[in-house]
């Protein structure tokens, strides 16, 4: 807004230059950006100017794990802990989270990822610990009220070690706003929940094994607002596939149907360790053609990596990669304006904190890192699992 304003205030003075002026401006990055970072134990602040990360406020909580957060304009976080029951909310002051919670509440235990109805009036919570679904009112400011918990239920559950009950892994909300679509890792199915009666109005089976994780939309031809979403793309942990399904609304209920299963490695790229190779995290671009996956646990010398798909004509082609240049990159975030992709590595290897550069044809260069044992607390805890822009 500012930039484009600045653009026709130059133009209408007759500066020829005014398009490379703007474009040297936002080369330079010179603002530094806020970033909130989970780790086990505490939650930290950062800024990023485009070379550095640099620490700005620490908030210690022995034993909490804050591996989700979501803020709320102007000064809301809440954060999970998927250590215990609660879900908390923070006060966010000039880029520091202020130490003691505003409100704590016990709902579902092991809530492992948050996210708001498109009016921000509640807050949905997703229980890795116990297959549930929290539904908090966060209408009022400064209080959590739990509003509705939902079971998932049906499907079978795996046997991998990891499955064994249903596991509650992820909400995000499609771009109309209408559903969440809900990977339950261990019943190897998503579920979609309607965003207003909060009730589950479909379970979709990814077949065995499968382990769905963290998932996005996509709109082919460009998102177009207000409208559902073409696809859904879910990254699975335990087969280290992508799964997309097409999205329609058929006689006015939401189906995904499956179109495609492509492997999150590339095919010359494949995991030294298949065993312990793991999944984690998903991201879609706004152009609706970059998807960035997460590779954990890969066993590859040069440690894990992101790997980078294309949407075209309905499908996703691996393109590259990127190493994290440290272990388990547990998530990931873009910056505002989507030049910069974070990743937290959260497994104790040499970079904790990363910073990728994205090129416009989607490709990552990592330009800056922050040691991990500058953001890991706990002796045998876990390093940064979280990073994102406040
Ligand atoms: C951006 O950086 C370039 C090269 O360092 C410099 O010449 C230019 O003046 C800078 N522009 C702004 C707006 O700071
Ligand atoms: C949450 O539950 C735990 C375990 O039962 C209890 O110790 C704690 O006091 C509860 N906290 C709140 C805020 O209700
Ligand atoms: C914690 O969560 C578990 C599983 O969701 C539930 O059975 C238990 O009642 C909860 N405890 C509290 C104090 O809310
Ligand atoms: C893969 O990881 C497992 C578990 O850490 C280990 O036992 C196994 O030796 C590894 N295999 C390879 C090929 O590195």
């Amino acid at each position: 807004m500012v930039q484009l304003s600045l653009s026709l205030l130059l133009t209408s003075l007759g500066v020829a230059s005014a398009g490379s002026l703007i474009r040297s401006r936002q080369a330079n990055m010179t603002t530094p950006k806020s970033l909130v970072v989970g780790a086990a134990g505490q939650i930290l602040t950062f800024t990023y100017d485009g070379k550095t990360f640099t620490e700005t406020s620490k908030v210690a909580e022995p034993g909490r794990a804050a591996s989700w957060m979501v803020f709320k304009e102007p000064n809301q976080l809440f954060a999970v802990d998927e250590n215990s029951n609660l879900t908390r909310l923070f006060h966010v002051e000039g880029g520091k989270v202020a130490p003691t919670p505003v409100a704590a509440v016990n709902g579902s235990a092991g809530v492992v990822s948050l996210e708001f109805t498109a009016d921000k009036k509640h807050l949905v919570g997703t229980s890795y610990g116990a297959g549930t679904v929290d539904v908090w009112d966060v209408s009022v400011a400064d209080s959590l009220k739990l509003f509705k918990q939902v079971k998932l239920e049906g499907g079978t559950i795996g046997t991998k070690p990891q499955q064994l009950q249903h596991r509650a892994h992820q909400a995000v909300l499609d771009p109309s706003g209408r559903f969440f679509a809900i990977p339950d890792l261990g019943a190897d199915s998503v579920y979609l929940l309607d965003a207003k009666s909060f009730e589950i109005t479909a379970r979709v089976d990814l077949g065995p094994a499968t382990g769905p994780r963290h998932g996005g939309f996509l709109t082919a031809g460009g998102a177009k607002p207000g409208a559902l979403p073409t696809h859904y793309a879910v990254a699975c942990e335990i087969s280290n596939q992508i799964q997309l399904f097409s999205v329609a609304d058929k006689d006015g209920k939401v189906a995904l149907e499956h179109v495609q299963t492509v492997s999150t490695y590339g095919p010359d790229a494949p995991p030294a360790n298949a065993t312990t190779a793991a999944a984690g995290e998903l991201l879609v671009a706004s152009n609706q053609r970059d998807v960035y996956v997460s590779n954990r646990l890969s066993g590859n010398a040069g440690g894990d990596s992101v790997a980078h798909f294309v949407f075209a004509d309905g499908k996703l082609t691996f393109r590259d990669e990127a190493p994290t240049g440290g272990l388990s990159p547990r998530m990931l975030s873009l910056a505002a304006d989507e030049k910069t992709l974070y990743c937290a590595n959260q497994a104790n290897g040499p970079a904790g904190l990363v910073a990728f550069q994205r090129a416009c044809s989607g490709t990552l260069t990592r330009i800056a890192t922050q040691d991990y044992s500058a953001i890991a607390a706990e002796p045998n805890g876990f390093g940064p699992a979280f990073v994102r822009e406040i």
